[in-house]
């Protein structure tokens, strides 16, 4: 996630913008800028990597004002660099901005035909031309917002400042914050409140579809009817610290109610309801080439490989294409049949883990077409491939995994979409049928998140367990795996995941009254057979826990624990089902007492072997 700041008042607003961005480095980031207002003149200096140089910049090139913006740009389209580091000018309009433009290739278009030369290769500076261009025409600065507010669709925070008007600084939100700081005869503006601290308390979020016209001092806020809003000034009590998880106790858990905003993000802009198509920008991939694909091979570790065993249940049951699944630390000294018809497809977080990246020599030398899907633009592993498809969850800070994998879920949902589509397997309406699915995917995450305080309840009464079980069938069967990967990493409590078929092949010599088993139930058609598994447990003493997204059966489930989810179609319930297993591990290890954002032993990416 970027980080946004601007600063109208008395005082140089660069050196409060530069701290107050510091403030912001938590969300990531990898490059980072300024624009200041002063008597006319608009002066920008932006730079690649960490604050530091912009600092090193400034000190070279002082700039002077009283009125700026500032930002730090995590890389959502465009490499890192300094042509695509934020502020972005078109003519007297300046603008910072965070989150995605989804129509951005649409209107960037619209505008090379009404000749409009481009600087860069962000979504962002299409919106500061489509404002300049207005205001050319004779409009007011807010207006020439609004209205442009009503040509784009997306997820933004964006904070604009027009040379020809030093007394207002606009903002405007949808799904993506954005908060107003009241300081004493001077105005702050920020993605979030760490930015503010050292400023004022006293503070005015937001919410979305809302334009707000900052002034010295004062504000008017629009609603998107252009109606004016009166929002009440809040004082935040939290300390600085508690500020960066906002206002979670844990970034752990900050990231995991992240997720219904990261799954949106990471398909926005990208599917077609319409044409039933999925369009991947950085997936260069033609039909005729992905009509020849004859396997594709999917690497990874830890968490990102239990989402390439879901992968491969859509990448062969949509796209009709075999898929092998290998973890990076056995990939790599195998001799892995491939040829110029075989894909590898690398999933990783960080793009940085060692055993993950290793098997692109291995790919290269077979000739092989390489992919990744990845969260940290121009990463290693990304670097190394032909293709990428990142997601969007924005900088993941505890070392567990939670909005990296889920949204790397989503990914390869659209990439079994996109070559079902590419290769004829998947006609339009299956498509379409499977896209309408996945825009309802963060409502249906945001249903299940409501279970919270009964999962929180039932982590109090399994903290003092030694020995869990998890169990899944099917496109479930690897959420039984991260479950268990979850509970062990950060309580420190060990875990086992397995198919819930094979109890009956030795782990049901396990069970007694001093081993809870998590059973994931959805209804579906390995529905019956799980009850039978769930039956041998309960007959053995077993305290059973049992996910399910039917409340009828929920409630006939004869068990320890029902917790009864939100119904999602087939390929996506395995997202549904992460939830509850992410907050037991959560609550659990937090009862415990442990490091749950820094687990003992364990690094947030594994750059050696
Ligand atoms: C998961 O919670 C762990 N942090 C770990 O298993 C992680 O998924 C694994 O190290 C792979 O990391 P990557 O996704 O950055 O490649």
């Amino acid at each position: 996630m970027c980080g946004i700041v601007g600063y109208i008042g008395k005082r140089e607003a660069a050196p409060l913008i530069l701290e107050s961005l510091r403030k912001l480095e938590y969300r990531g980031y990898d490059s980072a800028g300024i624009a200041v207002l002063d008597d006319g003149r608009v002066t920008i200096r932006r730079c690649e990597g960490k604050l530091n140089n912009l600092e090193t910049l400034l000190n070279r090139q002082p700039v002077s004002g009283a009125v700026g913006i500032g930002h730090t740009r995590w890389a959502t389209h465009g490499r890192p660099s300094e042509t695509n580091a934020h502020p972005h000018r078109a003519g007297d309009v300046v603008v910072v901005h965070n989150g995605i433009i989804e129509n951005y290739l649409e209107l960037k278009e619209q505008l090379s035909k009404r000749g409009t030369q481009f600087s860069s290769e962000t979504d962002t500076e299409i919106v500061a031309h489509l404002v300049s261009e207005k205001i050319e025409r004779g409009m007011d600065f807010l207006e020439a917002v609004r209205r442009t507010l009503r040509e784009i669709r997306g997820s933004y925070a964006l904070l604009f400042l027009n040379r020809r008007d030093p007394r207002r600084l606009i903002v405007a939100k949808n799904s993506t914050p954005i908060v107003i700081g009241w300081g004493e005869g001077e105005t702050f503006i920020a993605s979030d409140i760490p930015a503010l601290l050292d400023y004022t308390r006293k503070v005015t979020f937001l919410e979305d579809g809302e334009l707000g016209e900052v002034t010295l001092g004062s504000y008017r806020l629009f609603d998107a009817r252009g109606k004016i809003v009166h929002r009440p000034v809040k004082e935040i009590t939290w300390d600085a610290v508690a500020a960066q998880k906002g206002g979670f106790a844990h970034f752990m858990l900050k990231e995991i109610h992240d997720q219904p905003r990261a799954l949106a993000d990471t398909f926005r802009g990208r599917i077609s309801l319409k044409d039933g198509q999925v369009s991947l920008e950085d997936i260069h991939l033609k039909a005729r080439e992905v009509k020849q694909i004859q396997r594709i091979h999917l690497v990874a570790c830890g968490t990102a490989w239990h989402a390439c065993l879901v992968g491969k249940f859509m990448l062969e049951e949509i796209a009709g294409i075999p898929a092998e699944v290998d973890y990076g630390s056995e990939f790599r000294y195998r001799s892995p049949l491939m040829d110029p018809k075989s894909i590898l497809l690398m999933v990783s977080q960080s793009g940085e883990t060692a055993d993950t990246l290793a098997a692109t020599e291995i790919a290269r030398a077979k000739k092989a077409k390489i992919l990744s899907i990845c969260n940290v633009i121009d990463s290693s592993i990304p670097r190394k491939s032909h293709g990428v498809l990142y997601t969007h969850a924005g900088p993941e800070i505890s070392v567990a995994s939670t909005k990296a994998f889920t949204t790397q879920l989503t990914a390869l949902y659209l990439l079994a979409v996109a070559l079902g589509r590419l290769n004829g397997k998947l006609k339009q309406a299956g498509a379409r049928k499977l896209l309408r699915d996945l825009m309802h995917l963060p409502h249906w995450i945001e249903e299940t998140l409501k279970i919270e305080s009964e999962v929180k309840e039932l982590a109090r009464e399994l903290m003092h367990y030694g020995d869990f079980l998890y169990l899944g069938r099917g496109v479930n069967y690897p959420i039984a795996l991260e479950g268990a990967l979850k509970l062990k990493e950060i309580s420190y409590i060990h875990a086992e995941g397995y198919p819930a078929g094979e109890m009956k092949h030795g782990p049901i010599a396990l069970i007694d009254e001093t081993m809870p088993v998590v059973v994931l139930a959805p209804r579906d058609r390995y529905f019956e057979k799980t009850m039978g598994n769930l039956k041998e447990v309960e007959a053995r003493g077993g305290k059973v826990i049992v996910l399910t997204d039917d409340a009828k059966s929920g409630g006939a489930i004869l068990a320890h624990r029902v917790l009864t989810l939100p119904k999602a179609c087939h390929y996506l319930t395995p997202i549904v089902m992460t939830i509850p297993l992410q907050l037991l591990a959560y609550y659990i290890a937090v009862q415990r007492g442990t490091d749950v954002d820094q687990p003992r032993n364990l690094a947030k990416s594994v750059t050696v072997e």
